[in-house]
């Protein structure tokens, strides 16, 4: 599994030869004018919820590419009735992709549309697959429900907000490593807007001092499991 940071909560995912994009925000990140978003492949647009920052370029990589959206029941009929194909999820739910697993997990956050309108409740997805099993917790406060999680899924990398104020910050994130039995996380969610700007040494050292491994990627570069 490649695994490549696209910037906020922005990333493409290679397994089992199809490509699966998370969360797209690019176009209005000015951190990210370097990814080239019409070369960007996808098979599955994975949303975990409807705010701006996370489905900005959803519709015009799935009109380009034909991506299948999988996310809440609502956000699957928000861009349904644009012409988007979906396959729509709600919590706890899993489903057999071509790829691997995917469930939906809950999250405690909010998700409204751009203009207003209802996203349904926001979440995160675990990903289980041939390549390894990974967490992506979405935009979320640090839940007791993460300590769900390992019960049913031996997890080889979480993927945690820490920018803090919209999310969960650091400290909380070396606890949710802790509640879903991970010690491999890569950061996402940070440094985007004023408001979550974070000091990538103390970050990475907090993790390490708890025998915790932080990843930070520079945008436009992957990891592989
Ligand atoms: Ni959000
Ligand atoms: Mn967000």
């Amino acid at each position: 599994m490649k695994i490549t940071y696209l910037g906020h909560a922005s990333l493409s995912i290679e397994v089992a030869n199809k490509n699966i994009i998370v969360d797209p925000f690019i176009s209005g990140n000015e951190l990210a004018k370097n990814v080239d978003i019409d070369s960007l492949k996808a098979d599955y647009i994975l949303v975990t919820h409807a705010h701006e920052d996370h489905i900005l370029d959803v519709e015009s990589i799935a009109k380009r590419t034909g991506a299948k959206v999988v996310s809440n029941f609502e956000i699957v009929n928000h861009f349904g009735n644009l012409g988007i194909e979906g396959h729509p999820m709600n919590h706890g739910g899993t489903w057999q992709f071509d790829f691997g697993k995917v469930t939906y997990t809950n999250a405690i956050h909010s998700s409204s549309f751009p203009d207003g309108s209802y996203g349904g409740q926001p979440g995160g997805f675990i990903l289980e697959t041939e390549e390894g099993n990974i967490y992506i917790a979405g935009d979320t406060a640090l839940t007791m429900d993460m300590k769900t999680i390992p019960m049913q899924t031996k997890l080889d990398l979480a993927i945690l907000p820490i920018g803090d104020n919209f999310t969960m910050g650091i400290e909380s994130a070396v606890i949710a490593s802790d509640f879903v039995e991970c010690d491999k996380v890569l950061a996402y969610h940070y440094d985007t807007f004023g408001y979550i700007e974070i000091d990538h040494k103390n970050a990475i050292s907090t993790f390490n001092i708890k025998g915790k491994e932080l990843i930070l990627l520079e945008i436009g570069t992957y990891l592989e499991l």
